[in-house]
């Protein structure tokens, strides 16, 4: 009768650290160690199916210990279960309580229009302030707009310089959005100012500085007594406000077929402040594009006598514009996607899609 004592005193001792832990973790858990002691297989139910077995002068003893046993036990098992729901109870009230439905939701961070298209944006912006249209054309082009009316016909060496993308209709993809000069020109005649912001394409092999698509931002202006100072002042002008300071800017001589005299256009370079660094390749100055005054052939498809009318155009890339306005110092940033280089903190605060 010991021996069946210390046993019962065992498995209870052990009911009640199982019953413990388990309430650490949920009502199942005491449950499922409820059944392993007093369940159809249970621990103790067993001892208790047991005493049958026993002599019969035995049995009245150890049957009142089991089921002593047993019903202390079926008693820890209740009250650890109603101890662990008034305490998910309480969980749940407190849970409530720190509910509050009038406080704002969780403000997400509002996607930013990429680099390329902010400067886009604000460029067209300036020149819509001086007096200009701001067009769009085709971006699948045809090879007269594209080439031809521009002074480069089929067999010009200048072709080769702008690998093209022909399409089997017979169109191209645009390669440079100088495209929409002749286009404009008959669309509104003379005088006219005009910007053309938009996709070009190349078909280039692709690397650090190459891409097939890209984005230009052309600009022509076709009137009476219209001189290189012109084009100068109103670049300058442009970068002025793009910037809000004075940008210095280096005119040298430059080839496009468009125009004569072609001009290269440097900006002194952002980054460094002129001092030379990997993104100016060391020279203080990037790239901002070519111009020049109009050919008069390109007047002349144009249906614009050159004897009448003068006028100037440029063409400019937006990425570069886009590195130095928002101080992204590798080209590979804008269209790898990773935004921690892509959005410095005060690009933030720009123009914002809702
Ligand atoms: N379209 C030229 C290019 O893609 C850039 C350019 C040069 C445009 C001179 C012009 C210009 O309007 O006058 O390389």
């Amino acid at each position: 009768m010991d021996d069946l004592h210390d046993r019962l005193k065992a498995i209870e001792q052990e009911a009640r650290k199982a019953a413990k832990e388990a309430a650490a973790q949920s009502i199942e858990a005491i449950r499922q160690v409820e059944s392993r002691f007093l369940g159809k297989k249970g621990a103790l139910t067993q001892i208790v199916r047991s005493v049958g077995k026993l002599p019969p002068e035995q049995r009245a003893e150890a049957g009142r210990l089991a089921n002593d046993a047993k019903r202390l036990l079926t008693d820890v098992f209740a009250t650890t279960r109603r101890g662990r729901e008034a305490q998910a109870a309480d969980e749940e009230r407190r849970e409530a309580a720190a509910y509050d439905p009038t406080l704002p939701g969780p403000v997400r961070p509002r996607g930013g229009v990429h680099p390329v298209t902010a400067v886009q944006w604000e460029v067209a912006d300036v020149f819509e302030r001086m007096g200009f249209i701001v067009e769009t054309g085709p971006e699948m082009e045809s090879e007269f707009n594209n080439f031809e009316a521009l002074n480069v016909p089929s067999w010009h060496p200048a072709r080769d310089i702008q690998d093209t993308f022909w399409l089997t209709n017979g169109l191209l993809l645009r390669t440079q959005t100088s495209s929409v000069q002749v286009r404009a020109m008959r669309k509104y005649g003379p005088p006219l100012r005009v910007v053309v912001p938009g996709r070009c394409f190349r078909n280039e092999t692709v690397d650090a500085s190459h891409e097939t698509t890209f984005h230009q931002f052309e600009g022509f202006l076709v009137d009476r007594h219209i001189s290189l100072a012109s084009l100068k002042a109103f670049l300058q002008l442009m970068l002025r406000e793009v910037f809000k300071r004075d940008v210095k800017i280096r005119i040298r001589p430059g080839y496009f077929p468009f125009v004569e005299p072609g001009l290269e256009c440097d900006m002194s370079c952002l980054i460094c402040g002129g001092v030379g660094c990997p993104t100016c390749k060391h020279e203080g100055w990037v790239e901002m594009g070519g111009s020049g005054m109009i050919h008069p052939n390109v007047l002349k498809h144009g249906g614009i006598d050159p004897h009448e009318y003068t006028g100037f155009a440029f063409g400019m890339g937006l990425t570069r514009l886009a590195m130095m306005k928002y101080g992204i110092a590798d080209i590979r940033l804008i269209n790898s996607g990773d935004l921690r280089g892509l959005i410095p903190p005060e690009r933030l605060a720009g123009p914002a899609l809702t």
